[in-house]
């Protein structure tokens, strides 16, 4: 597939854009600075102007698709990443504005140029739990996509009011537009410099319900996304199987969750994260269990 991704540059999008470009995938990175990466195509560009959105939506990814003299082809799908990816980075209201108003013109220029595939991230802080002031619980555990989102914080917020854009959008178009409600993005060399602490001091991982997702298993998400249609409008949580902690399932609930309705009956490291629907639907198999990663995964 011919692919504008947004935001490749980025903590997920250097590991993700790559691991497309493996699957066969033509890539063309768009985003405020290159990813020098081989084979990667790059053109610097702002989401936050519409104008810019619509020419590279509708423009020549390099010089060979010249060659053919057939005017400009279209792309296949939009992965749509490039945000603020937090609060505390610029003023929340300036991490609200490049957030809502650039997805709008992305997913926008996009269906005006023909796409019929966005993948857009949204986030596991549209539950609330993230950035909460003070220790807030989810309403029910596991958490799935059935889970109120009512966050507190301009970063979450703007991840809602993206759902809500790209759901409107996808009920003019028609096109089939997914959103990921992407847990922690945890990079392979993350592991070894992170996890042990997690062992330790497993509320460290309170706010992101203890869960975390490996970049490839993000990358493989995304893959199974794109070669899944008809879906129209829906969206996902995406996270390992596994907590990102030593203790189990019934350990955390009796440590940090007493008193939280709990709908099934869980595993043994079973995540709060739910990622059935994304299994159901899309075919989804995550592969990257931390334990692998570390010399011994029951010490620090
Ligand atoms: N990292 C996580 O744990 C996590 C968790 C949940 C969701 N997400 C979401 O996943 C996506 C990727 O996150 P990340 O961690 O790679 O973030 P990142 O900040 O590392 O990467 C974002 C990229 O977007 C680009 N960008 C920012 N503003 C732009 C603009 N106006 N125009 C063009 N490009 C712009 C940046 O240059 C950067 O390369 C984001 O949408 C983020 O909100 C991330």
């Amino acid at each position: 597939m011919r692919i504008l991704f947004t935001g490749g540059t980025g903590k997920a999008g250097r590991h993700v854009v790559p691991y497309l470009m493996a699957k066969g995938h033509r890539v063309l990175n768009v985003d405020l600075k290159p990813l020098d990466h081989p084979g990667v195509l790059n053109r610097i560009a702002d989401i936050t102007d519409p104008g810019q959105m619509y020419d590279v939506m509708t423009n020549y990814a390099d010089f060979d698709e010249l060659e053919p003299g057939t005017g400009m082809p279209s792309f296949d799908a939009v992965v749509h990443f490039a945000a603020v990816p937090r609060i505390m980075i610029t003023s929340d209201n300036e991490c609200y504005r490049v957030n809502t108003l650039g997805t709008y013109n992305v997913i926008d220029a996009a269906l005006r140029a023909g796409v019929r595939k966005v993948i857009f991230a949204s986030s596991e802080t549209t539950y609330g739990v993230c950035f909460a002031d003070g220790e807030r619980k989810p309403e029910y555990i596991p958490v799935d996509e059935e889970h109120p989102t009512v966050p507190q914080d301009s970063y979450a917020m703007s991840k809602v009011v993206n759902e809500v854009t790209a759901r409107s959008f996808q009920r003019r178009s028609g096109a089939d537009i997914y959103g990921l409600r992407i847990n922690n993005v945890i990079e392979p060399h993350e592991y070894k410099s992170m996890f042990p602490d997690f062992i330790t001091e497993p509320e460290k991982r309170r706010r992101n319900i203890f869960a975390y997702i490996d970049v490839r298993d993000l990358g493989e998400m995304v893959e199974c996304c794109l070669q899944t249609d008809g879906l129209g409008y829906e969206v996902f949580n995406v996270s390992n199987d596994d907590h990102s902690v030593a203790a189990t399932t019934a350990e955390l609930i009796g440590t940090f969750y007493s008193g939280v309705p709990i709908t099934k009956d869980m595993g043994e490291n079973e995540t709060f994260y739910s990622n059935d629907k994304a299994k159901r639907m899309v075919g989804y198999r995550p592969a990257h269990n931390w334990r692998m990663y570390l010399d011994d995964p029951t010490r620090a």
